[in-house]
């Protein structure tokens, strides 16, 4: 688990699975700087905000640096993370926007692509699992598909664990889950939509 191998897994099959990306007490450092009244997530942006909870139930806040030093120190390390990306692979990075999820028991996120027809600006998807006791059987589990819509993975939402992927290149979705689900999911952006 390497920077070299996200650099090289991205660029030969456009994914990353980088497990331990952080430790048991950065987790929970991080967790401690959210507050427990989150909104519910919304589908689409502006205007057309609504709520859906037949694609997604998950309550979602998003993050600032500006939140406390656990989460100044993720973005600090997704920044260098960004830096890498542009120096190995060229992707024009230029920001980066992430939300914490929370999934009540019984929520899902219907299958889905995060960048549909490359219309926005975001270009590599990374999503980081806070579920400390995770166990066969909580559900919850992305599940990622390739663009002929053949399952690539099923990944259980381990607290440490990250994965990255191209956010233009894979549907993926959320299995129901039976146990409160934590993760951080972020975008990198490039210049232009
Ligand atoms: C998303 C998403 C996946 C996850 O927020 O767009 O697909 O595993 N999240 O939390
Ligand atoms: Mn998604």
């Amino acid at each position: 688990m390497t920077i070299n191998n996200l650099l090289d897994s991205l660029t030969t099959s456009g994914w990353y699975v980088w497990d331990d990306f952080l430790n048991t007490s950065e987790i929970q450092s991080i967790k401690d700087c959210i507050p427990d009244t989150l909104q519910e997530a919304k589908i689409g942006n502006g205007v057309s905000l609504q709520l859906n909870t037949n694609v997604r139930g998950d309550v979602t806040l998003w993050l600032d640096d500006d939140m406390g030093d656990p989460i100044k120190s993720y973005f600090n390390k997704m920044y260098d993370i960004r830096q890498e990306l542009n120096a190995g692979l060229y992707l024009g990075l230029r920001d980066f926007e992430t939300h914490f999820c929370r999934y009540k028991p019984g929520a899902f996120y219907q299958k889905h692509l995060d960048n549909p027809q490359s219309k926005s600006r975001r270009k590599v998807t990374t999503v980081l699992y806070m579920n400390e006791d995770w166990q066969t059987g909580d559900g919850g589990e992305l599940v990622v598909y390739d663009r002929e819509d053949t399952k690539l993975l099923e990944l259980s939402p381990k607290a440490g664990r990250m994965i990255f992927f191209m956010s233009e290149q894979f549907p993926h979705e959320v299995l129901p889950t039976n146990t409160v689900r934590e993760s951080i999911a972020g975008w990198f952006l490039n210049s232009v939509a």
